[in-house]
Parts: structure tokens; sequence; C-alpha cells
């Protein structure tokens, strides 16, 4: 399964990546609007430069020709951008255009996994169904996982499911379990995998006892020398 990292700030993303776990990133409007003084493409290019894999750079415009225009412009930034397209009818046209053309396209803001199917069929390379924003309504968002991995796989459709709106680790495993091809976590997710109160505990511990260890050698080592001398 492949991990991607959903930010678009630049010292979160060396951190994943200096840890050997980044498969690639996503980012939205909102993540960039977290960013200071660089331009979108800027942060992208910069991403890019980290990691070879996917990176996801994000439409804003709604008609068919302006998402196009603007994934055109990302598509030259680097080779390794795929162009995120919301959920839409004029999405669903653009994302077939730039199938046509040869770019990758991320299918973002999916709910049901008819969605799912529809973005499949219009070309795009990653589904991304929103699980937190779905839980956050009370619905079932790994449901949504569940049922677009499986008829991923019954219809071996070119495309790849990318659980988003993760807000815990336990939608990663969830995620996992399902077949979800890759899921995006937010920085803290990552974070919250590596640390167990356990495994903190025995760090510390280990530690201790090695250091105890140590000084116990060393006295028993001094005692000796003074009974030769
Ligand atoms: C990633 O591609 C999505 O934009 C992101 O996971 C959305 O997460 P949120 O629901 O926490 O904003």
């Amino acid at each position: 399964m492949k991990l991607f990292l959903d930010t678009a700030d630049i010292e979160e993303i060396r951190t994943i990546h200096s840890w050997g776990v980044l498969d690639g990133v996503t980012t939205n409007p909102t993540l960039f609007g977290k960013t200071k003084g660089m331009t979108y493409d800027e942060v992208l290019q910069l991403i890019c430069s980290i990691t070879k894999g996917p990176v996801s750079a994000e439409v804003v415009a709604d008609d068919v020709e302006g998402m196009l225009r603007e994934g055109r412009h990302f598509a030259k930034l680097a080779d390794n951008i795929y162009v995120k397209v919301p959920m839409s009818e004029n999405g669903l046209a653009a994302m077939a255009g730039f199938r046509a053309e040869g770019i990758k396209t991320n299918c973002t803001l999916i709910f049901t996994a008819n969605q799912g199917l529809l973005a499949a069929k219009a070309g795009a390379s990653l589904l991304s169904p929103f699980v937190g924003r779905l839980d956050d309504i009370n619905e079932e968002g790994m449901t949504v996982i569940r049922e677009l991995v499986e008829i991923v796989t019954i219809h071996e459709l070119e495309t790849e499911v990318l659980t988003a709106s993760v807000r815990h680790p336990r939608h990663v495993t969830d995620a996992a379990l399902a077949g979800s091809h890759i899921a995006t976590l937010p920085f803290k997710v990552f974070q919250q995998m590596v640390h167990h109160p356990l495994t903190d505990k025995g760090i510390v511990q280990f530690k201790r006892d090695w250091e105890a260890a140590r000084a116990a050698a060393d006295d028993s080592a001094r005692k000796e020398t003074a009974k030769v001398g």
C-alpha cells in the first residue's frame, strides 16, 4: 500500500521523506493557503524535487476549458504532477480531456462508489473518496472504500483507490485491510502511527537499564583494579 502525505508544508514533506515512507503528496487550495511566501507553482515544483511519486495539484476553475487550462499548466511544472479535478459533470469532461492528452488525474471530492465508477470510466488515474468528511456527517466513510476497491478489482479498472480525508491511524489500518491502493495522511497521523505508549516506555526503560548495567560493570572493573593494585 502506498502512503501519501496530505500537505503543502515543505518541512513536513522533508521529514516524512527522510523516514523512507513517502510515496507521494496531495495538496489542495486549503492546504496551500496554510503556506507562506511562495506561489502554488513554486510550492509544487519544490515538492516535486523532494519526491518523485505522484504530486496532486488541484484546479479551481469550474468550467471545462478553465480546468483544462489550469491542469495543462500544472502538468508542465514537473513529470510527476497529477491534476486534481473535483467530481462534477464538468470535472468528468475535463478528466476525459486530460486522458486524451496523456495527463494523469486524481478525482477528488468522491463520496459514493458510483461517483468513483464514473471517474474511473472518465480516465482518472486516482480516485479520492473522503472518509473523514463522511464520518463527520454520521455516515460510514470506509464503506465507500470497500465498495470502490471491489468494483475496481471485479471490473479490472485501470485506476487506484486513494483513501483521503484521513483523520486518525485507524482509518489507515481499515483502508489497508479494505485493499485501498493508497491513503493520503496528514503529518500528525504519520506521527501517531509511529508511536505507542509501550514502545516509547520501552525505549526509555532499555536506555535506563543499559546505563545501569554499564555503571555496574565499570564499578566492578574499578574494584578489580583496586584489588590487584
Ligand atoms: C486530499 O486529497 C484531500 O484534499 C484531503 O484529504 C481532504 O481532507 P480533509 O477532509 O481533512 O480536508
